[in-house]
């Protein structure tokens, strides 16, 4: 055994953490310079398991935190308090977290405490309101604070950092959930037996109209935004050249709106969250998205498709500024009426449907573990011409 080898623990819980994480394990576990180590919180159980098991990871470490409906406070407790025993027992060189969740606030706070490094995957990100997204607004920010390795997405998430008295290094890596989308994306188009297996879950999609694709889960939005969300849905569900499909997320705060609004209507299909392949293949089929979810809002563009993104804040404004993205917020009125305008006009849609990845290019690992090993790399330029196209027919249309 090579004893020089640095030990990286990486720590991650929820689906979108696993799903951004695992090609990054995947190059850790094949880095000779690196002995990774994976310890699960299980933030997330079922929605995790589906990652993992696509993967193929098997953790060393899983300590099963989730309860039903829990609550930050609890959750966070939970969570320092499990992964403090395995800092302790494995003695890392380094921890890795990812984004802005509860998970990766305790595990940047329990290696700080132990005096460990933390480097942050996906660091930068900012919407500027402490209250939207709540809570990760406040967690991404924590995280930055007691990171020394910052690999942030773009260019535009260094410069958020530059106006922060940090104390660590930023690498414009890209994101690593541009990596997973290639992976899943060369799975399906290449396996004819998969695609129609995978296509074989929903028979009850009709080729010849148009699949709404929507996800919606933030906590800002409990409440009076979900439930305009649906009216919002049940309104476009009347049209007859629509299909609607909508994958519930398990927080039971959201299923108690989302099945209440939506359950029986028709035209509107809700379906249990999909394993990683089943929702790149949704997404492949749709066409138009919309969503609050960061993770969707960074594939979307890379395949092509117009996103709406109902949040009033968005901290990914580079899709926007490509023009693949429009933000329309959480009143109903505003998400029917842009629904409408895009599937009425193909004009509209063209002006949106373009290919571009300004979130990465597939080499995001790559990077981080080059950095991580010490060796050199260049950082991620993408190449996304800014689009004049979606705010001038945004104008247009609604003038
Ligand atoms: C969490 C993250 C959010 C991220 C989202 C992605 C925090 C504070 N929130 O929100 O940033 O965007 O994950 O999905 O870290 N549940 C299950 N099984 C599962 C997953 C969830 O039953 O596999 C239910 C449980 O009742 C759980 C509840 O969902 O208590 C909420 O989970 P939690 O991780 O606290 O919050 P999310 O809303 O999922
Ligand atoms: N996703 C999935 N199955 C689903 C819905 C979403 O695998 O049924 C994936 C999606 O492709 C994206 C990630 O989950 O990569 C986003 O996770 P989520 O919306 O839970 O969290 P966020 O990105 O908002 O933090």
């Amino acid at each position: 055994m090579n004893t020089k080898r640095k030990t990286i623990l990486s720590i991650f819980g929820t689906r979108p953490e696993a799903i951004k994480m695992a090609p990054l394990v995947k190059a850790l576990e094949a880095e000779p310079e690196i002995r990774s180590v994976v310890c699960v919180t299980g933030q997330h159980r079922s929605m995790l398991q589906q990652v993992l098991d696509l993967f193929e990871i098997t953790p060393h470490h899983d300590l099963a935190v989730m309860s039903e409906n829990q609550s930050l406070n609890g959750l966070t407790s939970r969570l320092i308090a499990s992964i403090d025993d395995v800092i302790t027992k494995e003695q890392p060189d380094r921890v890795l977290v990812h984004g802005d969740t509860t998970t990766a606030t305790a595990g940047a706070l329990a290696a700080f405490h132990r005096q460990v490094p933390v480097a942050h995957v996906e660091a930068g990100l900012r919407t500027g309101d402490m209250k939207s997204p709540w809570p990760e607004e406040m967690n991404r920010r924590f995280v930055d604070v007691v990171s020394d390795l910052m690999f942030v997405p773009t260019s535009r998430s260094r410069a958020n950092l530059a106006m922060e008295t940090l104390h660590g290094r930023a690498f414009v890596t890209g994101n690593t959930v541009i990596d997973a989308l290639q992976s899943a994306t060369k799975r399906i188009d290449s396996q004819d037996a998969l695609r129609r297996a995978l296509d074989a879950r929903f028979p009850f999609l009709d080729a010849s109209k148009h699949l709404v694709l929507v996800t919606g889960h933030r906590r800002e939005s409990f409440g009076r935004g979900l439930r305009d969300i649906c009216a919002a849905l049940v309104r476009l569900a009347r049209r007859s050249d629509v299909q609607i499909v909508y994958p519930v997320h398990l927080n039971p705060n959201v299923r108690a709106t989302v099945i209440s609004a939506l359950g029986g209507a028709p035209n509107v299909f809700l379906i249990e969250p999909q394993d990683y392949l089943g929702f790149v293949r949704l997404l492949q089929r749709a066409t138009l998205v919309l969503t609050d979810s960061g993770g969707v809002q960074e594939e979307a563009p890379s395949l092509g498709k117009p996103v709406l993104v109902m949040r009033d804040v968005t901290e990914r404004p580079e899709a926007i500024d490509a023009g693949t993205a429009v933000l329309v917020g959480t009143h109903s009125d505003a998400i029917a009426a842009t629904v409408h305008l895009l599937l009425d006009d193909t004009n509209a849609r063209a002006a949106f449907a373009r290919n571009v990845n300004p979130y990465g290019d597939g080499r995001a690992s790559a990077r981080i573990v080059a950095a991580l090993a010490g060796r050199p790399f260049e950082e991620f330029k993408p190449v996304t011409p800014r689009s004049k196209d979606v705010a001038r027919v945004m104008r247009e249309a609604f003038a």
